[in-house]
């Protein structure tokens, strides 16, 4: 059975009210906070960096996710790391240097990750397996909050779990983007064991009903209980 992690993209939520967003996502059952980090040059919008991050640690002991979409990527990892990140991803395509960028990470104590776009092969994860902590495949081309999955990434997911498996590592599978209760379930059949949710949480009026029915299509699909 998947464990379900859900992880709350705060990209989706009140700005103006950032602290106390995440109080109230992770009180009604989330597990992580998904940290979407974009630069207006990597990826075409432009987001918030470490000092919103340490602004926001001390109103959780949850996980803060940081999924960095910038280029380049070293620069900010130690910030990060100091900021009070947990897990920090990055896109290979945004590194010179994947190996170097991926040992930094753990150097700095975090939990390194990799993320892969809709249209990036999965060579990329061919020699850096010891290396990594999480693969974050993303279901949408990153940037946006609330645009549709793309259905072709659960035959991606799926590969993708049969290499976690072969490689006898204890490697989470985070999916991003387009994520709801409606087609949760179909994605943790796939593999997918950590999922990120930004509108859907954010734009629903409780927060704790989504993701108890998230939470619960994953148990329906996976042969567990929620
Ligand atoms: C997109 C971001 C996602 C985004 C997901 O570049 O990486 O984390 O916030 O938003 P939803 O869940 O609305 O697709
Ligand atoms: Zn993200």
């Amino acid at each position: 059975m998947n464990p379900a992690r859900i992880a709350a993209s705060i990209l989706s939520a009140d700005f103006a009210r950032l602290g106390e967003e995440v109080r109230h996502v992770i009180g009604s059952g989330a597990d992580i906070v998904h940290f979407d980090v974009m630069d207006n040059h990597y990826v075409p919008n432009l987001t918030f960096g470490p000092m919103v991050c340490a602004a926001l640690r001390p109103h959780t002991t949850a996980p803060i996710d940081v999924h960095l979409m910038v280029k380049p990527v070293d620069r900010l990892i130690p910030d990060f790391a100091k900021a009070g990140a947990n897990i920090i991803s990055f896109h290979p395509e945004a590194s010179e240097h994947v190996d170097r960028t991926l040992a930094l990470i753990r150097e700095c104590g975090c939990k390194a990750g990799l993320v892969l776009n809709p249209a990036t092969p999965l060579n990329v994860l061919d020699h850096v397996m010891d290396r990594l902590d999480l693969i974050l495949l993303m279901s949408v081309n990153p940037g946006f909050g609330g645009q549709s999955f793309i259905p072709h990434t659960l035959h991606k997911l799926r590969t993708v779990k049969q290499r976690i498996r072969e490689s006898g590592r204890d490697i989470w599978l985070e999916v991003d983007g387009g994520v709801k209760a409606d087609n949760i379930g179909a994605i943790a059949a796939a593999g997918a064991d950590t999922f990120v949710a930004g509108s859907a949480i954010f734009g629903a009026p409780d927060y704790a009903d989504v993701i108890r029915r998230m939470k619960t299509e994953v148990a329906q699909h996976t042969g567990g209980t929620a």
